[in-house]
């Protein structure tokens, strides 16, 4: 299929890209840099830096493309900076994302895949979360997700679109060869600045909250490995149904805490990794996990890597070759 991949060169776009053109698809990937990187956009994809919002340039990639299918990581993902700029939050992550399914609908392209997120269920009411939990996004952020996810779902019923919504847990890690990773400005994510304090870039970690409802009082979340999600997405390419919204929790099933994740970095890094308690982080739920059954069971999908180790391990094997990201060496 020619695959129009809009963000693919952020973090989990860029190994959707890669995994992509492995299984022999070919791949465009637009994306305005904005907070991607150009050296993570794999050498076979047509590269093409534009804005989403921009509908002119959009129209004029599709007049040329004849593409069989989108998918959208273009997304901005600071949840804090969601509450703070709401607006900006629905202009980008919704409206942009219209923008796209005009363009999707007026070429009759049906395939679309787009990133979801763990966010639309807010503070869940049932652990593990499964589809059917009921979904309150607690921030701008985790709305934007599920506003997009209603668009996808009344397209399916009107034009035919074949929509599938990914609600990723925590993307972590990089890639086995150290070719990809993580790199984020400002980096906000618990992994890699674990990772960063690891390689002397921080002095310490803070630990946002010490007083949760968990065992060890710090917020658990489900980490998944980057390629696992990228075999979802492939999956979901390959098996979405013309008429039909799918909408999947991609997580491993297990959660992890704070404390754990801090204390697996020192044993896979061998360095002290200072932590520091702080006040909780405004917004941040006390537990998240999946329950991953119904991807399995669709698509077949299971995660590869199943341990925190295998996960942290990968990621500080980009950390050790990029220690500046993409702009090292
Ligand atoms: N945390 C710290 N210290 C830090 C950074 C994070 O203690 O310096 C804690 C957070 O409070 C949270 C956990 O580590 O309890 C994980 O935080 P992340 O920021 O790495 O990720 P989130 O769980 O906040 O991720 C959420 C949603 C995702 C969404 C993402 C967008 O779970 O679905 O925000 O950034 F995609």
């Amino acid at each position: 299929m020619r695959v129009f991949v809009v963000g693919g060169a952020g973090y989990v776009g860029s190994f959707c890209v890669r995994r992509l053109i492995r299984a022999g698809h070919s791949v465009t990937v637009y994306d305005d840099l904005s907070s991607g990187h150009r050296r993570a956009v794999d050498p076979q994809a047509c590269f093409v830096q534009g804005d989403l919002g921009d509908r002119n340039k959009l129209a004029s990639v599709f007049a040329e493309g004849r593409f069989d299918a989108a998918m959208h990581f273009a997304a901005y993902l600071n949840v804090g900076e969601s509450v703070s700029k709401p607006l900006k939050y629905w202009r980008n992550n919704v409206a942009n994302t219209l923008t796209l399914l005009d363009c999707l609908e007026a070429h009759g392209v049906k395939r679309f895949v787009f990133s979801s997120s763990c966010a639309v269920y807010g503070e869940p009411t049932e652990l593990p979360i499964t589809e059917n939990t009921p979904r309150h996004p607690v921030n701008p952020y985790g709305s934007t997700k599920l506003a997009v996810e209603w668009i996808m779902e009344q397209s399916a019923r009107a034009w035919g679109l074949a929509g599938v919504a990914l609600r990723y847990f925590n993307a972590a890690g990089a890639a086995a060869d150290g070719s990809l990773g993580e790199d984020h400005d400002p980096e906000l994510h618990l992994i890699p600045i674990v990772l960063q304090v690891a390689l002397g870039q921080r002095q310490h970690v803070e630990v946002f909250g010490t007083d949760y409802p968990t065992p060890d009082g710090t917020c658990i979340r489900d980490y998944v490995h980057v390629e696992d999600l990228a075999e979802a997405h492939l999956l979901a390419l390959e098996k979405c149904v013309p008429g039909r919204f799918e909408a999947y929790n991609v997580g491993t099933g297990t959660g992890s805490s704070v404390l754990e994740v801090i204390s697996t970095a020192r044993v896979v890094t061998g360095k002290t990794i200072p932590a520091v308690e702080s006040a909780r982080r405004p917004g941040d739920p006390p537990v998240l996990y999946a329950d991953a059954g119904a991807i399995a069971r669709r698509y077949g999908w299971a995660p590869r890597y199943r341990t925190l180790t295998e996960i942290i391990s990968s990621a500080w094997a980009w950390h050790c070759a990029y220690p500046n990201g993409y702009g090292s060496g």
